[in-house]
């Protein structure tokens, strides 16, 4: 894979924690490029990653092979018209990390026929635990797909959804599901907290519980019902903690928060795509 130029056009939270990961699995340098407008983000890039940054998007895009837009999704069609001509001499992969930006409307803005990929990355990427969906158009080859999977694959888990509508079922699950997760650590640190325990035993109780929940469903080798009903004895506590919570319709809860998340990516892409 080395010899191709990965260039990012955005130099934020995200673009620099993938051009970090890329460079822990071992990346050469020379390979990856960033352009940003702003030059704390620039210098910030060199100085502490060692990597070149410029402010000029078109010359990313005139060198990259791989071509990482990483910028907030509004302001992907100023930043795509910019480049629209580069990339129709270059025709490099594109990835588009931006939320809520549809393949036909990044294709069209920037001047078609170009393979893309569409990602929805999410926030724990930034510290390389991430959980990303990827789509990828008809113009993208399996080398390609490959390509855009192993640049992922640097800050996290990656799958491949068969439609892009599948893109909002991802956003509502991974995307918008850390802080589905941080709600239920903050509501039983709240209820820790009422029960007498003080505020730093609760928030390490809180934190350490749902990590060794979660490793356990990662690595057990059992489905999260099944570890759920072996720690739920009869006429036991947990039971009746769960009784209570069924009782609140939590499944139900969820199904509405999934779907109410699943509607927004719809009408935010929508609006995206109006531009
Ligand atoms: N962070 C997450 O958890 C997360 C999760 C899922 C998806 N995403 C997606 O990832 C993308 C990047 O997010 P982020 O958190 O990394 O945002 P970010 O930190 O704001 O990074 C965006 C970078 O792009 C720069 N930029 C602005 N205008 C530009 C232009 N015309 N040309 C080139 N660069 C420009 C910004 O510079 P300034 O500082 O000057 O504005 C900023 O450095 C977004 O589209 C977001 O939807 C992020």
């Amino acid at each position: 894979m080395t010899g191709r130029i990965i260039g990012f056009i955005g130099a934020g939270n995200m673009a620099r924690s993938l051009a970090g990961g890329l460079l822990a699995n071992g990346w050469p340098k020379q390979d990856l490029i960033l352009s940003d407008p702003e030059a704390d983000q620039r210098t910030r890039v060199s100085q502490t990653m060692g990597l070149a940054a410029v402010e000029n998007n078109g010359e990313v895009a005139d060198r990259a092979d791989v071509l990482v837009l990483a910028t907030k999704p509004q302001l992907l069609k100023a930043v795509a018209d910019g480049i629209a001509a580069n990339v129709q001499k270059t025709r490099p992969l594109v990835i588009s990390i931006a939320a809520g930006v549809r393949i036909d409307d990044l294709q069209r803005w920037l001047g078609g026929n170009l393979a893309i990929v569409r990602v929805m990355p999410n926030t724990a990427s930034l510290i390389g635990s991430g959980a990303a969906g990827l789509f990828a158009n008809t113009f993208a080859t399996q080398s390609q797909r490959d390509e855009a999977e192993s640049i992922l694959r640097a800050v996290g888990v990656t799958a491949w959804v068969e439609t892009e509508d599948l893109i909002d079922a991802v956003t509502a699950i991974s995307g918008s599901g850390p802080a589905y997760f941080f709600l239920v650590m903050e509501e039983l640190e709240r209820a820790a907290v009422a029960h007498g325990l003080d505020a730093a035993t609760a928030r390490l109780l809180t934190l350490e519980t749902a990590y060794g929940a979660a490793k356990m469903a990662l690595e057990g080798g059992e489905e999260p019902g099944q570890l759920r009903r072996r720690v739920t004895s009869p006429g036991g506590t947990t039971e009746r903690a769960i009784q209570a919570l069924e009782a609140g319709h939590i499944g139900e809860l969820f199904g509405n928060a999934v779907t109410a998340a699943v509607r927004r990516a719809r009408e935010l892409a929508d609006i995206l795509g109006r531009q």
